[in-house]
């Protein structure tokens, strides 16, 4: 990113209307991993529009990879499991962690050595969590002090029995993709429940996966299939919404479309315990992953608190959630270090970001409290070239007495490009 912007945010007594949000990152970066491990072509719709999930896309690209790309419909013509080519050059994961992590385990079984790079982000970001379990699999991964850029000799893998520290989805997918590439059979014990959206997506494409309790394994020697699947709309984007609506007394916001994956919506029932009134219409299911219509409304303005246990069902909405007690309730976060190695350390970024607007928050350790006291006087933020920060300032700018400034706005890319006309529409 290039072009830094500054977002002006005009303060708004509420928010209202009916929207649906951008394809699921998480989703999106799956379906183009495994429609490039199957054979046969996949037709991805509604696939997600922000930079990561392009990041994917030209790293596949780069692996000899045919992807053709209008607007969010992405059609992939599968390699199968052995078919990638040796890249010619460096294989760029931007800013997305998810790339970097979930296409290690795919590189480190392949008959080539790949080198994957990121931006100043993502180079800052703890890399041995993924290189420590393929590395029991015979993994060959150099990294510099245990962060990008990777240097991955491509070999030929075992299968293992792994149970991280860490609970993370993307550790797990690591894991499970790279045990698709091995004679054996290949699980992965989580300490608690994170997204589980890499087994739905396999059983999607026709690869067997079996679930029992936070056990996930795989047997290598499979062959996926190409498949047409819809990507539901992003839960961790829609949050934004829901909280700016749980804020702002007298708002109503209906997001239709959006994926209702129970390892995703916690935040559902974190909005009811702070007060808001929340309804859930689910409607269909599609490729395993079910989608609906949310509907919240502010009722009133609480005291919250997330205990650790809750982080790995949150670890997204946090930024949004801090927002919620913007001018009024209070939002205590215990247990969230994973927050201090995301696109930013979102703990400092955040609270530094709220008492730049005039909200007091405060850090202590692995988490923070926020404490509304009434209309902030309003100010200039810094996003840290982080999406999520740049959404939660300015969620909690719209409860300001005068405009606000955030600087960096245009992180916004990574997940939600349209992310500031959308507000516009919704406080109109
Ligand atoms: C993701 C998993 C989470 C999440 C990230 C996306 C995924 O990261 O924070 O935005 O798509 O698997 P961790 O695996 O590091 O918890």
């Amino acid at each position: 990113m290039s072009l830094v912007t500054t977002a002006t945010i005009t303060p708004a007594a509420r928010v209202q209307g009916r929207l649906t949000v951008p394809g699921d990152k998480s989703i999106s970066h799956r379906y183009a991993l495994l429609a490039a491990l199957s054979e046969g072509r996949s037709a991805l719709t509604n696939y997600a529009p922000g930079a990561d999930c392009q990041s994917t896309l030209t790293c596949l690209s780069g692996l000899g990879v045919e992807i053709a790309r209008t607007g969010t419909t992405v059609t992939i013509d599968g390699r199968g499991i052995r078919g990638f080519r040796s890249p010619s050059a460096t294989l760029d994961a931007g800013n997305s962690g998810t790339t970097m992590r979930m296409l290690a385990g795919i590189l480190a079984a392949q008959p080539f050595t790949s080198i994957m790079i990121g931006d100043e982000s993502l180079s800052r970001r703890p890399m041995r969590r993924v290189m420590e379990p393929l590395g029991l699999m015979g993994a060959r991964i150099e990294a510099v002090d245990g962060h990008a850029p990777l240097t991955i000799h491509g070999t030929t893998l075992t299968p293992i029995a792994y149970a991280p520290k860490v609970p993370s989805a993307q550790v797990k997918s690591a894991v499970i993709l790279a045990g698709l590439h091995t004679e054996g059979t290949t699980s992965v014990t989580e300490p608690a429940q994170t997204r589980d959206h890499t087994e739905r997506a396999l059983a999607a494409f026709g690869f067997e996966v079996k679930v029992n309790g936070l056990t996930v394994s795989v047997d290598g020697g499979q062959r996926g299939t190409g498949q047409s699947l819809p990507v539901p709309g992003d839960f961790s984007s829609a949050a934004f919404w829901m909280v700016a609506a749980a804020s702002l007394p007298g708002s109503s916001v209906t997001i239709e479309g959006v994926g209702l994956n129970p390892s995703r919506t916690a935040l559902l029932d974190v909005l009811r315990r702070f007060g808001a009134h929340v309804e859930v219409h689910p409607q269909s299911v599609a490729a395993g992953e079910p989608l609906g219509t949310v509907v919240v409304a502010a009722d009133r303005l609480g005291t919250l608190e997330i205990a650790p246990e809750e982080v790995p069902g949150l670890i997204d909405e946090l930024p949004a959630i801090s927002a919620l007690a913007a001018h009024g309730g209070q939002v205590t976060i215990h247990g969230a270090g994973e927050l201090r190695v995301k696109e930013s350390d979102r703990i400092t970024t955040l609270v530094t970001g709220f008492r730049n607007l005039g909200i007091a928050a405060e850090e202590h350790g692995d988490g923070y409290t926020v404490r509304g006291t009434g209309r902030p006087r309003g100010g200039v933020a810094h996003a840290g070239g982080d999406h999520r920060m740049a959404m939660a300032f300015a969620i909690a700018a719209l409860a300001a007495q005068g405009p606000s400034s955030i600087e960096g706005a245009e992180a916004v890319v990574i997940s939600y490009p349209g992310f500031f006309d959308t507000l516009q529409r919704l406080v109109a």
